[in-house]
């Protein structure tokens, strides 16, 4: 009886101790990117608390980073320094109102460049904080006025580590992170010694992941295409000699588009399926692909082109960023 009494003792203790540590823990390392989407199952382990800021305002954020943050501000405030919570964990409802609104204000490129597509916000995650500055009683909040900040944020920036954050979208990193440098971006990362690491070596979480970026994922261009109400698209280096391009598009379709991957992305004649995902259906274009110049010269087999070409052209239907440029993808001449 004894010993019955002894084994229900641990089973209660058991389910008392996992009820108690509630969800399962989240992976603070977790990347979502253009190219990676929120985990599926995120949400029903993300465990999110309010914090109230010395403005008065509350904001959503992932329980142990709202922890640290506070921390970090606490010690920034001893250094003269006051940052505020800006935009905290979004919903994909709420990142498509923000996409909405920079597109309308800012345009098509701007949005791109500063906000992701709903869905693939690591905003979504809880883990990703933008803050704000108050100076002199002031609160600079404007995307322009905060980049000019630089001595006040560098530190900001000193300081993040200690406290498990890192800065998410570093200056000239664009072709990697897939975002223009957002000061105000912090991402919490569960670990100082990881956070330090990835700030003294001056890292993106895709480097220090090692995720492929490839020189290939410097090609996103959005906009409109031919095809489909097209938002985003990046061309990667998968394995198998192949590329991969993922299609993100404002019905939120993930199409990609494969093709053999010919000596250093030059002349040869190349095969693309493209797969819609969601769809289910996939058709092939057989034609050359050129970089030339900076551009990139698709001819397909039956003799129409599609240049991707850094001279600008009012009647383009898609959006690149290449070396930092902004550059147009036209559909230009079908040969006839
Ligand atoms: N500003 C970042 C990229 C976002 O919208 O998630
Ligand atoms: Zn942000």
């Amino acid at each position: 009886m004894k010993k019955i009494i002894g084994l229900l003792l641990v089973f209660v203790g058991i389910i008392t101790f996992t009820t108690a540590c509630g969800k399962d823990k989240i992976n603070y390392l977790v990347i979502v990117n253009k190219q990676n989407k929120l985990p599926s199952d995120w949400e029903e382990k993300l465990e999110l608390v309010d914090v109230k800021t010395g403005l008065d305002e509350t904001y959503q954020v992932e329980k142990e980073a709202a922890e640290k943050f506070n921390e970090l501000r606490e010690a920034l405030l001893k250094e003269g320094v006051n940052i505020e919570l800006d935009s905290t964990y979004r919903s994909v409802k709420r990142q498509q109102e923000i996409w909405d609104e920079f597109e309308k204000e800012k345009g098509l490129a701007y949005a791109q460049k500063y906000v992701a597509v709903p869905g693939y916000s690591e905003h979504h995650t809880g883990l990703a904080l933008d803050v704000k500055l108050v100076k002199d009683g002031k609160v600079i909040e404007d995307n322009d006025d905060m980049i000019a900040e630089r001595d006040t944020f560098a530190k900001v920036h000193a300081k993040l580590a200690d406290y498990g954050f890192i800065l998410r979208y570093l200056e000239g990193k664009d072709s990697i992170t897939g975002y223009a440098y957002e000061p105000w971006h912090l991402r919490y990362v569960g670990s100082t010694s990881v956070a330090k690491e990835i700030m003294e070596k001056g890292l993106t979480l895709e480097e220090y992941l090692n995720i492929d970026y490839s020189p290939y994922m410097g090609y996103q261009f959005s906009g409109k295409d031919p095809w489909d109400n097209l938002l985003a698209v990046t061309i990667r280096k998968i394995e198998g000699g192949k590329i991969e391009w993922t299609y993100t598009s404002s019905f939120g379709k993930d199409i990609s588009l494969y093709h053999e991957l010919s000596t250093d992305f030059n002349e040869g004649k190349t095969t693309f399926t493209i797969t819609d995902k969601k769809e289910n259906y996939s058709y092939k274009y057989t034609g050359n692909l050129v970089l030339k110049d900076n551009k990139v010269i698709i001819t397909y087999e039956d003799g129409s082109l599609t240049t991707i070409s850094t001279e600008g052209n009012s009647d383009s239907n898609q959006v690149k960023v290449l070396d930092n440029k902004e550059v147009s993808l036209t559909k230009v001449i079908d040969n006839n």
